[in-house]
């Protein structure tokens, strides 16, 4: 009798353990905004604007949200961007501008100590770093990663967001992929840049013609405001310039 008066009260506690379990808190709301997690950030316009410009948001977001596949993005800073020489972005073609994304985002989840152990070169979204195309290497020395290019050398500054599927991380130079801005090695026959606009005067007014391109990326930011329009008309002047 008493055995039986046990079990009835084993089972009960049963049916009571499974239903707390199943009015548990439910898992966290909506999946991850990588949009949302850059503006909370703050300093990081220019890079939205060219994962915007770039729909690399859009795929990043549908990633996060339909896959569990693991992905480390370097977000380089306003001041990083600002640092470029006047114009870059818009020197290269908006494929190029794609791959500079790419070039940001490694398919891969890398902790930082993950980091120290991860064999160079690292493969980016960009292509294979194999091939010499596009390779990203990182060093590092404790909590301390550094990433080089072979154009640039950044520090990772900070991490701005980390969870089970993305790492953010902030990088104080946009990093330049060899495959499009490495230098030429030999300085020989004065490789003048061609550029199909190399013998337009220069430029007395922002109407004129200018061999700035603004319907790329400085063009989406023009639209912002009067001031951002003005940049772009004192970019494009000082470029023509320079391009005499
Ligand atoms: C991500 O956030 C941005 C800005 O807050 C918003 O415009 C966009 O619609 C969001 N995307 C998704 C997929 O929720
Ligand atoms: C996330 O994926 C689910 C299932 O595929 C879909 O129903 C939902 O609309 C997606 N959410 C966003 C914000 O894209
Ligand atoms: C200007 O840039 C856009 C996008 O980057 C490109 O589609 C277009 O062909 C370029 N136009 C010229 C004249 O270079
Ligand atoms: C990273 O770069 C900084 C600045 O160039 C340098 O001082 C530091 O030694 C580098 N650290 C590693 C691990 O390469
Ligand atoms: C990256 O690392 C690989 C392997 O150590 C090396 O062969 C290559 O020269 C490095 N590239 C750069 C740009 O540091």
């Amino acid at each position: 009798m008493s055995n039986l008066r046990f079990s009835s009260v084993l089972i009960i506690l049963f049916f009571f353990h499974t239903t707390s379990a199943q009015t548990a808190p439910a898992a966290p709301s909506g999946p991850t905004n990588i949009t949302q997690v850059l503006e909370k950030a703050g300093q990081f316009t220019t890079f939205i604007k060219l994962l915007k410009a770039t729909q690399v948001a859009d795929r990043i977001n549908a990633q996060l949200n339909n896959s569990n596949q693991g992905l480390t993005i370097f977000a380089p800073t306003d001041n990083a961007f600002a640092s470029l020489k006047s114009g870059l972005l818009n020197s290269i073609s908006s494929q190029e501008q794609l791959q500079l994304v790419q070039f940001h985002i490694l398919p891969n989840l890398y902790t930082v100590s993950q980091f120290q152990t991860a064999s160079n070169p690292l493969q980016t979204q960009a292509g294979n770093g194999g091939d010499g195309q596009f390779p990203l290497n990182v060093t590092t020395s404790g909590n301390q990663v550094n990433v080089t290019t072979g154009v640039v050398d950044a520090s990772v500054a900070n991490t701005i967001y980390s969870d089970s599927q993305l790492a953010v991380y902030q990088v104080d130079q946009v990093l330049l992929p060899l495959a499009l801005f490495g230098a030429p090695p030999t300085p020989a026959p004065a490789p003048a840049p061609t550029r199909p606009e190399k013998n337009v005067r220069a430029a007395d007014s922002p109407s004129s013609t200018t061999p700035v391109n603004t319907s790329g990326v400085l063009g989406l930011i023009g639209l912002r405001g009067k001031g951002a329009i003005l940049s772009v008309a004192v970019i494009a002047v000082t470029a023509s310039c320079l391009w005499l």
